[in-house]
């Protein structure tokens, strides 16, 4: 029996860890674990780029994005989400219950209907008045969650609303295997947050697994993936992305191009929100 261990972005992830970790102590499966953590966030009204809450796009329509992953076989996703709070569970469902990877949109949401979840309105008040005085928002704050269990299994999940005041039907880096997160059961998991538009050309959560395939230790793995964005991009001075990986055996990192990202961490004995281990732009 290993150590169970959660660890999810940004330091509103340390609420959503604390809630999902009672479970997972008690021998519960990672998969459950990432579903509890996203679905946490989806559900904080003040977290203004995942779930309820999220800003919306240019027309004042929130579109939920999100992903689940166990390997290449095993991995679910469901994008343009209009109608259903918590996509990651959408995208388990799809894994689970269905021959396909990916729904979208409309089919996403009648697939939702399908297995019986409650539709809801997705934008909260707050994110309307934000939206109706354009609020300045460049964050792009996906909750990405890996998560290992006592039965040495390894589970990714992400879920976000997206960058707001998007185009409408844009979509980004979250819901898309080997983008947003990757895993793979006997090499790690890696995830992204941040500008998705800095990630998918990049495939950076796959090039970060593939690093720690190759031998890297998860920390080299993440600085691989941000080099290769820092040198593909002409970087904005606010353009963010931060990563985390996971690795079988319970080594873990996680880094981001610039200050004001952090981690939340739960193991056994200790837990809290913790510095990236390395920040590759010095301001
Ligand atoms: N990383 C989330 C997004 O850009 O959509």
């Amino acid at each position: 029996m290993g150590e169970p261990i959660l660890l999810t972005t940004w330091p509103f992830g340390d609420a959503a860890n604390r809630a999902a970790w009672p479970a997972l102590e008690a021998g519960g499966s990672s998969l459950d674990a990432v579903e509890a953590v996203c679905a946490h966030v989806d559900d904080d009204e003040s977290v203004h780029t995942v779930g309820y809450g999220g800003l919306p796009d240019r027309d004042g329509a929130v579109s939920l994005d999100g992903c689940v992953m166990q390997s290449p076989a095993r991995v679910g996703s469901v994008c343009a989400v209009r109608r259903h709070a918590h996509p990651v569970t959408l995208a388990r469902r799809v894994m689970e219950e269905t021959p396909h990877v990916m729904l979208a949109g409309p089919g996403a949401d009648g697939f939702g209907d399908a297995c019986g979840f409650a539709p809801v309105e997705l934008l909260a008040p707050e994110a309307r008045a934000r939206w109706e005085r354009r609020a300045p928002s460049r964050s792009h704050d996906t909750v990405c969650c890996l998560a290992l269990d006592r039965a040495g299994v390894l589970s990714g999940g992400c879920s976000s609303s997206g960058a707001a005041y998007k185009l409408p039907g844009r979509v980004g880096d979250s819901p898309i295997p080997g983008h947003g997160l990757y895993v793979d059961p006997a090499h790690g998991g890696a995830a992204a947050t941040g500008n998705g538009e800095l990630v998918m050309g990049l495939c950076s959560s796959f090039l970060a697994v593939e690093e720690m395939r190759s031998g890297a230790n998860p920390l080299a793995a993440l600085l691989e993936a941000l080099e290769r964005i820092q040198a593909a991009h002409e970087l904005a001075e606010d353009d963010q992305v931060a990563m985390v990986a996971l690795a079988p055996d319970g080594r873990h990192a996680s880094a981001a191009l610039r200050k004001g990202y952090a981690t939340a961490v739960l193991r056994p004995g200790s837990g809290g929100v913790v510095e990236p281990d390395a920040i590759l732009l010095d301001e």
